[in-house]
């Protein structure tokens, strides 16, 4: 297993690739908040990037938010490109765990990972691309093994609140006594507060994921996989916008990363530790009519404008237009982030031990809550850095081999989510009921 300790040669714990991008400058920020949660209450680390002006500009900055002048002199700078392998070989060559923030992973990730790979350091990215995600586990995973290095994709707010919250969901369910803890299926809704929004680099990311997704379907036939196991009734998909009682808004189904990663942390686990997997849909909740309008409008353009190269260059110069103001090229400020959260809500359902799976439908229901501070640049970054330092403090618990694992693969028999609790992702609020009772809390 490549070390998780730091040596003369391999000085850094954490080194942070794509530190002057916008979440990249945010990372910065959270590891040097987290310095004591190292192991033995300390972290070293450094930033990397293409240009140094920038980086120091980064430390100048993060020195000034958190008030630690120190950061300034005593973080290291490494200059690394994705377009010269040799840089990101010596780059890699000195970190334990390289946190890579370089997007679109379509277009910069491969690079990042290979080098990882190759140079025995452990890597994990915020990517909630699901293409660019498989293929590095189709083209890595057995070159990762053989090297005892874990890559670790989609650690941002794509897909961890998801992954962990659907396992998560489960343990609560197994806490049950009268529940059966193997036959358990899980619909999950999102709803988002209002104030988000969203910095050009994933609307970029956004715009080309969707480009070719239809790539998607032929790339996974490639790992030739069994059909997963289902325990009772299948879970019904549901229409492409509907009125969801549940959270009392009209909704769709969710296009980004967390069905993918999901399934793919269901089937290890099923594959690995025998448990029955849990069956999975995710939904965001758009709110009321005049919002359904304005989607609709805005959906239908997307699609149009993304399949032509001239309409994707359309989006890509002009994303306030196209997203009616929810993305920028500046991103957000940080006064509109700390107006921000998220939520998420997981519904689940389930049998009592007194109920065959076979005859009838679930007659058990859970309900529980992933929410916290604005998703994509405060708990994106919390989620990342909880996610290293759960590799330098918990390796026992991670998987036995090396690989290209999703969060709730790398992380199910660890403590991240009790770590993620005391940084404000909040894993919470469950409610158990009878089937009779059915459920209109709002969230
Ligand atoms: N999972 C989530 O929820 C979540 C949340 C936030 C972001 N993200 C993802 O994170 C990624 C970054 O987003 P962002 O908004 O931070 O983008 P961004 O501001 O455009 O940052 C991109 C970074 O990549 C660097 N870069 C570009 N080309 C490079 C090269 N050849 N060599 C080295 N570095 C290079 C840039 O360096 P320069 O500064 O030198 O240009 C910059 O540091 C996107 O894929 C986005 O989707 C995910």
């Amino acid at each position: 297993m490549a070390s998780v300790q730091t040596s003369s040669s391999r000085p850094y714990h954490l080194v942070i690739f794509g530190a002057s991008g916008f979440t990249g400058q945010y990372v910065v920020e959270e590891v040097a908040r987290t310095v004591s949660e190292g192991p033995g209450g300390n972290l070293k680390w450094a930033v990397a990037g293409r240009s140094k002006q920038k980086l120091e500009k980064v430390l100048e900055q993060a020195a000034g938010a958190l008030s630690k002048p120190e950061l300034r002199t005593e973080v290291d700078i490494i200059v690394a490109d994705v377009q010269e392998p040799d840089s990101l070989a010596a780059m890699c060559k000195q970190a334990v765990i390289v946190l890579s923030c370089v997007g679109p992973y379509r277009f910069y990730g491969e690079p990042v990972v290979k080098a990882c790979v190759e140079n025995g350091a452990h890597c994990i990215d915020i990517s909630g691309e699901p293409q660019f995600l498989e293929s590095m586990q189709l083209n890595y995973n057995n070159q990762a093994a053989d090297k005892g290095v874990y890559v670790i994709g989609s650690c941002g707010f794509d897909s961890i609140p998801a992954d962990l919250g659907v396992i998560y969901t489960r343990d609560q369910f197994k806490g049950i006594p009268t529940v059966s803890t193997d036959t358990d299926d899980c619909v999950h809704l999102y709803s988002f507060c209002q104030g988000a929004s969203i910095h050009d680099g994933t609307w970029q990311s956004a715009v080309y994921g969707f480009a070719d997704s239809q790539k998607l379907q032929s790339l996974r036939r490639k790992f030739n996989h069994k059909p997963l196991p289902t325990a009772g009734s299948k879970l019904k998909r549901r229409g492409a916008l509907f009125f969801s009682n549940e959270i009392q808004q009209y909704s769709v189904p969710f296009m980004g990363s967390d069905p993918s990663v999901v399934k793919r942390s269901q089937r290890f686990l099923a594959e690995e530790y025998q448990s029955t997997p849990v069956q999975y849909g995710a939904y965001v909740g758009v709110g009321g009519l005049g919002s359904v309008i304005k989607l609709i409008f805005a959906g239908m353009m997307f699609w149009l404008l993304v399949k032509f190269s001239f309409g994707r260059s359309l989006l890509t110069k002009y994303p306030e237009f196209f997203s009616f103001g929810a993305v920028s090229k500046a991103g957000p400020t940080r006064k509109q982030m700390e107006a921000s959260s998220f939520q998420l809500a997981l519904y689940g359902e389930g049998y009592t031990e007194d109920q065959d799976p076979s005859k009838g439908k679930p007659n058990a229901k859970i309900r529980t809550l992933v929410q916290g501070p604005e998703a994509g640049y405060v708990a994106t970054p919390i989620t990342m850095v909880q996610s290293a330092l759960t590799i330098l403090n918990e390796s026992p618990a991670l998987p036995q081999k090396g690989g290209v694992y999703s969060p709730g693969a790398a992380f199910a028999k660890t403590t991240l989510i009790d770590r993620l609790n005391k940084h404000g992702v909040q894993f919470s609020d469950i409610v158990n009921t009878k089937a009779s009772h059915v459920i209109k809390h709002v969230p």
